[in-house]
């Protein structure tokens, strides 16, 4: 099986979270031949969204197969890093979903967003907030500590803190006009390991299959009591931070 078609699977077995783009849209309020930057565009689908909106869109993302994906949906979509980029255009608004938690240098994130933003421009962004699927990693850090792996090491995600977050775009300059945390209470229609299949990669990464299938397993049985019922199946306790922050028209 060819990466491409792994990463476009993995993505269709986690499209139902895709729906989580709509509030971030409706927070941003595009409107038809504005210019807005995706960060962390992913495979392209809200990039996509906007763009069938009438706006004029581009993505960014650090991981090459990702944007690969994007264009294969007709979209300008770019290989960049968003936590230190620069370029020559600037934009209306950038937009961002489930995507700013993977993006441990928060402030570089911001500095850059400030530079391609016009003034007056928007940005909008939802990603993990501060205590998201906080017993879905107390059950791999149980897991990994039983196999004398670190946690910490491998956790690529960092939930920003709605405090803290609305310090650093303040800080930078921004008028927060929006911000607000959110319990999430998530269905997992496939189940948690197959949710753990698609995000705890690099958590899993040099188990072989069956212990990654027994990893899998102990993390469930961690989590059981308090995210699993009969009635309801499995339920991830996403948190998420939501925000719209406004760069003032006298910005320099
Ligand atoms: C998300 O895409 O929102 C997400 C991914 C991994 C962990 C938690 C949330």
């Amino acid at each position: 099986m060819s990466d491409r078609k792994w990463i476009h699977e993995d993505y269709d077995s986690a499209q139902y979270l895709c729906n989580f783009g709509k509030p971030v849209i409706e927070l941003l309020e595009p409107k038809a031949g504005e210019k807005i930057l995706d960060i962390g565009c992913g495979n392209g689908i809200l990039t996509q969204e906007l763009s069938d909106l009438g706006c004029d869109m581009v993505g960014i993302d650090s991981s090459e197969k990702n944007i690969e994906a994007a264009k294969t949906l007709g979209l300008d979509a770019r290989v960049a890093d968003a936590e230190h980029f620069h370029m020559d255009e600037t934009f209306d608004a950038v937009i961002s979903n489930a995507a700013l938690h993977w993006m441990p240098d928060q402030y570089g994130v911001i500095r850059s967003v400030w530079r391609v933003l016009k003034p007056g421009g928007r940005f909008a962004a939802e990603c993990g907030g501060e205590g998201c699927i906080r017993i879905i990693r107390e059950g791999m850090k149980i897991a990994l500590i039983k196999r004398g792996l670190d946690y910490k090491e491998r956790n690529p995600w960092k939930y920003p803190e709605l405090g803290a977050m609305a310090k650093i775009l303040e800080n930078q300059g921004f008028r927060v006009s929006y911000i607000a945390r959110i319990d999430k209470p998530t269905p997992l229609p496939n189940g948690l390991a197959a949710w753990l299949d698609v995000f705890a990669k690099n958590h899993t990464k040099g188990l072989d299959d069956e212990d990654r299938e027994r990893f899998f397993k102990e993390v469930e049985d961690y989590c059981r009591p308090m995210l699993y019922s009969e009635k309801a199946g499995w339920t991830a306790d996403y948190v998420r931070l939501r925000f719209l922050a406004i760069k003032p028209l006298d910005a320099e």
